[in-house]
Order: C-alpha cells, then structure tokens, then sequence
C-alpha cells in the first residue's frame, strides 16, 4: 500500500484553521484512494519563536527532512524564506484557473474570464528576497538596500523547469523581465539558451509592468508565465484577483529531487483569524498539488471535481463575494460538505 508522510506547519494567523481544514480532507480522500498519510506537525512562525526560540528552528527542518510533503499555513514573516531557502525550493508553481461558478466574483467581465488556465513559475530562493542587504548610515543620513541577484545558473534552472510545464501544456511560454532599467539580469538571452531543448515551445519576453497590465486585460493570452521571485510574488495576486479572491489558490514550490512544500498563495488574513469564517479551498488546491506530484492523480482531479460542484451549488466562504441566493458557508461547514461530497 501507497504511503506518505506529511509535515503540517500551520503557522499563524488563519493558518491553523486551513491547515486542518485540508487535512481532513486529504485523510478521507485517502481511505477512499487506497493511499495513507502520517502527519507530523511542527511548528513556524511566531509559535515556534515562542517555544523554540527562532521562526524556523532546527527541530522543525529535522522534521521536514525526508518527509513526502510539507503542508504549510501562513506566517506574517519569520520563517517562510529560511524554510523555502533551507531544502531549495526554488521552483514555485502558480495555477490560475478561475473556476466557471465564480467568474461573477472577478472584477472582470465573464468573457474574458473563459478558459483562462495560467501557470506561473516562479523563482523561489534568490533574486530581490535574498540578495544582500542591509542598513547603514552615512554624511547624507541612514539608508537600506536590497540587491536583485541572480547567478545564470540560477536563471537558466528555473527557465527549464518553465519550459518543461510549457511543453506539457500549451507550448508558450512568457519570460516576466525588465531589462529596459535592470540589463545585468538578461534573463531572456539566459532563457533563449535553454529553450531550444523545448522544440515545441514558443518563447516570448515581455517587460513585466506590460505584462501585469496583460494579465488584466488580455489573461486568455497566457500559457506559462516565468518570472523572478519578486516579479512572481507580484504577478501572483493579479492571479488572485482573475479568480475572485486569493483564498482559492494553491502553490507548490519544488526542489530538484521533487521534494515539495505546498501552501495557499494568501497569507494570515489576521482580520479572519479565530473567526472560523477563512476559505480553506487555497491550502486544499496546495494539497491537490501535493498528490499530483505524488503521482495520486485521480485523487487530486477529485478534489477539484468535488470543489467544483460546491461552487456550483452555490456555497460560497465570505471572500467569495456571496451574491442573493448563494448560501454562505463557515470554514468548517465547508469541509463537512466535501467529506459528504467525496
Ligand atoms: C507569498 C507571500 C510571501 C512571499 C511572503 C509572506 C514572504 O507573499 O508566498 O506570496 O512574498 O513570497
Ligand atoms: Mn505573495
């Protein structure tokens, strides 16, 4: 029998309710698939400074160390990055795929809405978050600086991972750059390099304040979209607002062994916090990734079946902009209607 062990960092924040929430579904789904899950949980953020004395401590990394997944909640800052920088995670996948029954949740109009299905692919552990840094002072007063680093190397391992989603689906590809003010990044050059492995990919570069602009306009356009960790982190809540609400979507970040920590795109909501009301259907996407990457793949396309005909029936968490006649649901109450569901 199929088995796999998870790590659960819930974090802060609405953390810990979602992280729950989607581990209940992911149990049930595997009774029902013929696999089992371990989950061990640890601890990430301000929780674990409390107990453990830093954001991300060595008994947490321990823990995560030769596990099947890590399924993380959300922190407002401290431990995320030394997480993604510690096992590498450099690969961050973003599916945009706004779903049919809540294109009136978008800003946008339905039509432009249609079929959009959007990969971003985003670097996750140099660039802008990483470079070095810091506070000094001088004659003309105190000043900070961040530096936007990145080796070739860097770029060109990302750039595959890119191109290869590129040739499993559409075949185009969008580099997200700015080398109009930033040219000691070429990151088109870099990716050009690379491409030609790809035979069937088409690559087109596109200045990133252009492509945010794109995303909003013209969504339909887009296959793959690759950019740098600041430009992604950007680009992604666009993403958020083409689906209705960033609650619904779902990341995960790789490394090269295929190891992987999943978590929703949103981050604390600490205005929702305790209140029982948070969309638990993000951190429930970041699962369905976890077991397409397992290679679980009915189990991850019944997950997006089952929310599917959820919101279909009209059941709608606060951020999902209830219109009459959709029947809001609490946190809980959502999960108990996929269990019945599945
Ligand atoms: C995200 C978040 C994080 C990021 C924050 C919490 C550091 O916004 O995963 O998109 O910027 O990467
Ligand atoms: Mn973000």
């Amino acid at each position: 029998p199929r088995h796999y062990r998870v790590v659960a960092l819930p974090g802060e924040g609405i953390g810990p309710e979602v992280v729950e929430s989607a581990l209940t579904v992911l149990q049930h789904l595997a009774q029902q698939h013929g696999f089992s899950v371990q989950i061990d949980r640890g601890l990430i953020g301000q929780p674990a400074l409390v107990k453990q004395g830093s954001y991300f401590s060595e008994v947490t990394a321990q823990l995560c160390q030769g596990a099947d997944g890590i399924l993380f909640g959300a922190v407002t800052q401290g431990g995320l990055l030394e997480l993604r920088k510690r096992f590498d995670f450099f690969a961050n996948l973003r599916p945009i795929r706004p779903s049919p029954s809540l294109l009136q949740a978008s800003p946008l109009k339905p039509e432009r809405l249609q079929d959009v299905d959007i990969l971003i692919v985003r670097e996750l552990t140099s660039g802008l978050y990483f470079g070095p840094c810091g506070r000094s002072i001088e004659v003309d007063g105190s000043y900070g600086y961040h530096t936007m680093r990145y080796t070739d190397n860097e770029i060109r391992r990302i750039a595959k991972v890119a191109l290869q989603k590129a040739a499993d689906r559409r075949h185009h590809l969008t580099i997200a750059h700015k080398e109009n003010a930033l040219p000691c990044l070429p990151w088109t050059r870099l990716v050009q390099e690379v491409a030609p492995s790809f035979a069937h990919v088409t690559v087109e570069s596109m200045l990133v304040d252009n492509l945010a602009m794109q995303l909003v306009m013209n969504p339909q356009r887009f296959d793959v979209i690759l950019a740098g960790n600041l430009f992604g982190d950007i680009l992604s809540d666009i993403g958020g607002a083409l689906v209705g609400s960033i609650g619904l979507l779902g990341s995960a970040s790789l490394n090269a062994d295929g190891f992987g920590l999943y978590e929703a795109v949103h981050g604390t909501a600490s205005d929702l916090a305790g209140r029982g009301v948070a969309n638990p259907l993000g951190t429930i996407a970041a699962v369905e990734l976890m077991l397409q990457q397992w290679g679980e793949t009915s189990a991850a396309d019944r997950l997006r079946q089952v929310q599917e005909q959820l919101l279909a029936a009209g059941y709608r968490t606060l951020d999902l902009s209830p219109q009459p006649g959709d029947q809001i649901v609490a946190t809980q109450e959502l999960v108990e209607l996929f269990l019945q569901a599945l």
